[in-house]
């Protein structure tokens, strides 16, 4: 038996990434897949997003593992595009059990400023709302949403240097600290349906998110075109343990844990997976 046998998880911003490692990794622990993606370029947002082949090598992936697999291109800014992608998974699979509301942009750097703001609140915070909402009235007592935070989410940029100070790169702080809230507050509300919601937040993960000459230039503002080998040794500034980063898997390993009945008594959790990043910030949390 799979640590999620049976289960449907809808999962945004799967084309690639950590969405798709979740949805191989649920997969593998026997889950069929909803995966949803934009597929095309956001104007604001410096690099590029995922493309319809990345989705379709998700579904590949999902498939070899023996599972189903719905795909949808949809744009999680869009209420009705998300209303829609659940219902087709619902069509097909029957049920959701699990949500990964995780589609994401940075904004850093982006451009105009005022719609790099725009594009990242609506998608990292309205998009993730718009997802949860959109499974929320397929689901029953032991469902779990999931939703993608960031330890951005969690640092106080107000009093320190942090990478990323533009508009964009305020919307991301904004929009992942809003959703914290948003999560909050819905995981208190549906505790007595015994419907389960967490935050997962992760520190820089080696995705194209990460990999990018947006980043690069927001942790190494001092040069006009930093290559990763200038911004590696600058990542580990974000975490305690002596890493640049962590890898796709560590984030699903979390993913697997909320989705799972091990974690049938973890509701309204904050699940840090940062080296300890954390930790630098406060000095101590009751
Ligand atoms: N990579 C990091 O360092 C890092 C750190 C903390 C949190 N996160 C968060 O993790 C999540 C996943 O990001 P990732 O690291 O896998 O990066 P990624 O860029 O590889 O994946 C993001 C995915 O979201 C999709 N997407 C973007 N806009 C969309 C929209 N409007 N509708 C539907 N899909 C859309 C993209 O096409 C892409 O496939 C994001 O929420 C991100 O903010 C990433």
């Amino acid at each position: 038996m799979g640590r999620v046998e049976g289960k449907v998880a809808f999962i945004t911003g799967a084309a690639r990434g950590q969405g798709r490692s979740h949805a191989v990794k649920l997969a593998s622990e026997g889950a069929d897949i909803i995966a949803v993606d934009l597929c095309h370029n956001v104007d604001s947002i410096t690099y590029a997003m995922a493309t319809p082949e990345d989705l379709e090598e998700t579904a590949r992936l999902v498939e070899k593992e023996g599972r189903r697999i719905v795909t949808v291109q949809a744009d999680v800014r869009i209420a009705e595009q998300m209303r829609a992608a659940a219902k087709q998974g619902i069509d097909e699979l029957g049920k959701i059990d699990i949500v990964v509301a995780q589609a994401g942009v940075a904004g850093m750097r982006g451009e105009p400023q005022v719609a790099a703001w725009s594009d990242t609140v609506d998608i990292n915070l309205v998009g993730t709302i718009n997802a949860v909402q959109a499974a929320l009235p397929y689901l029953n007592e032991g469902a779990s949403i999931i939703a993608t935070g960031s330890t951005a989410a969690l640092m106080d940029v107000s009093k320190k240097d942090q990478p990323g100070k533009d508009l964009g790169g305020a919307a991301y702080v904004f929009s992942k600290r809003a959703l914290t809230h948003f999560i909050h507050d819905l995981a208190t509300h549906l505790a007595p349906r015994g419907i389960r919601a967490n935050v997962l937040h992760p520190t820089n993960c080696n995705t194209d998110m990460l990999q990018s000459e947006t980043m690069y230039k927001s942790f190494r503002p001092d040069l006009e075109h930093p290559t990763r080998a200038d911004a590696e040794p600058v990542f580990s500034v974000q975490q305690a343990m002596k890493i640049p980063y962590i890898e796709v898997e560590d984030s699903s390993n979390m993913v697997l844990f909320l989705a799972s009945e091990e974690s049938r008594y973890v509701t309204g959790m904050q699940m840090r997976v940062d080296g300890g990043g954390y930790l630098k910030w406060y000095d101590h949390h009751l």
